[in-house]
């Protein structure tokens, strides 16, 4: 176990992003009341996932990891976890047949509910107000009470996680996930596009395959890997109020875990080493996220894996990069080199959305070519210094917004007005995500053919 750990240390030290609770005596009646909340996730799962990181950081696998900038209260409904879960889905179908090899599927989601800012105050003309930092902390309306931080809203999220969590584990394990089923995940909106036309020949394949299968005998009623999926849970770990309530002892282990989610990860903004979030991660056996930006040194980093992962178990720590297409080429081939030279084991995973963030017309945007520029960079340099590029970390939506400029419709400045629906950064769509996810499974093919080439002579 972690030396001189509680599942409270964290409150001994300097402390970030924390919202400015006005009724502290609330505050501790909800920490107190989340304790007797059953654990939304099991120890086991957790271990599970680790289990498939470390194949991935083995060279073995692809981790897909997305969801919602924020989850929020407005939009919770069945509609919208199933079309996002549809578009997970598709990716995963892709990048699977695409790479061959198994994808590692985590949703951010079901917990992903609170926000750092990188500002205490929002102002909009004259009026100065604290910011909106997620649905468990405070409301998005632009007035003072609003802007209120509550505590009763962590029992809202703590309750929405679980019925998200609830209803995806049945589409995952229930049926809906089966290949059988590969034709029917496409959404109405991405039908015409020119990625459903790709999409549907890939599907026809798999069905033919499946067919074949059948044929000899193995069908999805003997064969359950044909009809489920391993599909888990991640959020940022910043409300620590939170995450403390949901800790608990794992039984069989005698281990902590943060049963909040599956994985969690660590903001770019809450990573001093000496800081609340890194002394509360450090002592949890859940995979871990680490997300890493410019500001990162090689010797920062490795004085942060030596704090979270000292044991260097292969699987616990996923290293999410996010620099910004121009930026990228400058900062990762450092932190691959410090990474390697300590002979540290992790998994690559590269966030394109929060470093390529612009404003267009008053809104926040992202240009896709700037996403795929980054997501190219980021497989040349791991191609470059012989290391695995193990995954992706995206901003998306089952739902048909135009949040994101570019991709196959060219969305364009004038049209994110249309659907922006977004509670703090700007997604891909599901027709986006899709494109995407081609890109990358040619990515990786071309990855795949090269090693055969060295291998082959
Ligand atoms: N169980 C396998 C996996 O999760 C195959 C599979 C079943 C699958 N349903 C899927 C793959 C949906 C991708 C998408 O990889
Ligand atoms: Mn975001």
């Amino acid at each position: 176990m972690a030396q001189n750990w509680t599942p409270n240390s964290w409150r001994q030290k300097p402390i970030q992003q924390v919202p400015d609770f006005p009724d502290l005596a609330a505050l501790s009646a909800t920490e107190a009341q989340l304790t007797t909340f059953p654990p939304l996730v099991f120890a086991g799962e957790a271990r599970r996932l680790k289990n498939q990181l470390a194949n991935v950081s083995e060279g073995k696998g692809f981790l897909l990891q997305g969801g919602d900038c924020a989850e929020s209260f407005a939009e919770h409904g069945a509609d919208t976890i199933r079309d996002f879960f549809r578009a997970f889905l598709q990716m995963a179908v892709v990048l699977t047949f695409g790479a061959q090899q198994p994808v590692v599927k985590v949703g951010r989601i079901a917990g992903q509910f609170a926000k750092p800012r990188s500002s205490n105050i929002e102002r909009q003309g004259d009026v100065e107000l604290p910011s909106y930092r997620g649905d468990i902390i405070n409301g998005i309306e632009f007035n003072e009470k609003a802007r209120i931080p509550d505590p009763e809203r962590q029992i809202m999220a703590y309750r929405q996680s679980a019925a998200t969590l609830n209803l995806l584990r049945a589409f995952a394990m229930g049926g809906y996930a089966n290949l059988e089923n590969v034709h029917q995940w496409m959404l109405g909106f991405v039908k015409d596009s020119p990625q459903a036309e790709r999409y549907r020949k890939l599907a026809d394949r798999i069905s033919e395959t499946m067919d074949f299968m059948k044929a000899i005998g193995i069908t999805s009623e003997n064969h359950p890997s044909l009809r489920e999926t391993d599909f888990f849970t991640s959020h940022e770990a910043l409300l620590l109020g939170y995450e403390q309530a949901l800790t608990r002892v794992d039984s069989t282990s005698g281990d902590w875990y943060a049963t909040s989610g599956h994985m969690i990860w660590i903001g770019d903004r809450t990573r001093q080493p000496d800081h609340a979030h890194i002394e509360y991660c450090r002592g949890i056996k859940n995979p871990l996220g680490l997300k890493c930006g410019p500001s990162l040194t090689g010797d920062g980093l490795i004085e942060l894996i030596d704090l979270l992962n000292p044991q260097n178990e292969p699987g616990r720590l996923t290293l999410i990069c996010r620099f910004g297409h121009d930026k990228v080429a400058e900062h990762l081939p450092r932190l691959i080199r410090a990474v390697e030279k300590e002979g540290r084991k992790v998994v690559w995973s590269c966030d394109p959305m929060h470093g390529n963030t612009i404003t267009l017309n008053s809104y926040k945007t992202r240009p896709f070519e700037r996403i795929l520029s980054e997501v190219e960079s980021f497989f040349q340099i791991h191609r470059a210094e012989g290391t695995h590029p193990g995954g992706i970390h995206i901003e998306m939506t089952g739902n048909d917004v135009t949040e994101c400029t570019g991709g196959a419709r060219a969305l364009s400045g004038a049209d994110l007005a249309d659907r922006y629906h977004t509670h703090c950064d700007p997604r891909l769509n599901a027709d986006q995500a899709l494109e995407l996810a081609f890109l990358l499974a040619e990515r990786m093919k071309g990855g795949r053919d090269e090693k055969r080439m060295v291998v082959n002579g």
